[in-house]
């Protein structure tokens, strides 16, 4: 009796173990995962939980956040951006903890006329603190279909990501006195919403409303990452084998395809902005 019932309590334990273990790498479920937080009906999970869309219109935009928070993980969405004329909105992917000193890695898309490209915009702030600008032009239409948008966040690197391809890389520069995004958890947002203020060739391409209501597309969220929980962390507990991603950098084909990237369509990069830093360059500039 004694020893059938503690069996059957390690049976639930490992059971527990491996379903938590599992959860971190399951199929999509927007449900799970996410919540709504904002746009008043205008965010929405469909397809049994498979998609979600966010919509703007003149009255308001709309946004979702992970259930989750992370500490280092390699996390993939695809999304499938606004059609047609979508200047002056703005679609944000990103992760970021809380407060005046968070840290935060951003993907912005900025919306255009029919026909214009978007910007992908992207950012990395440390301590609260940002301005490090790069921005690129894709190689497709990502109004078309889906694509994947995918941020690698491990101690020693930032590697953002196009269909697989690295687009830009944020080193570690501690050695350097630079701040680095490592001791905050951070959840997943994206919101749409109107920028017309600045999106679209700077401000002068302003929302055409008659287009509203403007809808952006998600699916396919997958993380492998840390979850932190009540000040620990799910990879503690597992094996060191299932997180290679936690040392993973760039080999050098993938270096090669960055610097294709990099070189064909890069349009912006606050490392070579010098009227921007008269007083010489941000240390990290000097790491590539
Ligand atoms: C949503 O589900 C429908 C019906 O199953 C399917 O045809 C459609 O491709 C799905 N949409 C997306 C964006 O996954
Ligand atoms: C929009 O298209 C114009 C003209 O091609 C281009 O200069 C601009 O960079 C594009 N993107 C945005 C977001 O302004």
């Amino acid at each position: 009796m004694a020893s059938s019932s503690s069996s059957s309590v390690l049976f639930m334990i490992s059971a527990v173990i491996l379903s938590s273990v599992l959860a971190v790498v399951s199929a999509s479920n927007f449900n799970q995962d996410f919540t709504i937080t904002w746009g008043d009906g205008r965010a929405k999970i469909l397809n049994n939980s498979q998609l979600l869309t966010l919509s703007l219109d003149k009255t308001s935009g709309s946004g979702f956040q992970s259930n989750n928070e992370y500490l280092f993980g390699k996390i993939d969405m695809q999304l499938k951006l606004v059609p047609g004329n979508s200047a002056g909105t703005v679609t944000a992917y990103y992760l970021s903890s809380q407060g005046s000193t968070h840290d935060e890695i951003d993907f912005e898309f900025l919306g255009n006329l029919s026909g214009d490209p978007y910007i992908l915009h992207t950012n990395v702030f440390s301590q609260g603190k940002g301005n490090r600008e790069q921005q690129f032009y894709l190689w497709f239409d990502p109004t078309a279909d889906f694509h994947t948008y995918s941020i690698l966040w491990n101690p020693q690197r930032i590697i953002f990501s196009v269909d697989g391809t690295p687009i830009r890389e944020f080193k570690n520069a501690e050695s350097f006195g630079v701040p680095y995004p490592k001791n905050q958890p951070m959840r997943i947002y994206s919101s749409l919403w109107n920028a017309d203020d600045w999106a679209t060739r700077g401000g002068l391409v302003k929302t055409d409303w008659t287009q509203a209501p403007f809808t952006a597309s998600y699916r396919n969220f997958n993380a492998n990452a840390c979850i932190w929980s009540s000040g620990s962390s799910s990879c503690a507990s597992s094996s060191s084998n299932s997180n290679a991603w936690l040392s993973e950098q760039l080999d050098s084909t993938n270096q090669g395809r960055m610097k294709w990237v990099q070189k064909n369509y890069m349009i912006y990069n606050y490392c070579t902005d010098s009227k921007r830093f008269p007083q010489g360059f941000p240390p990290e500039c000097s790491m590539s």
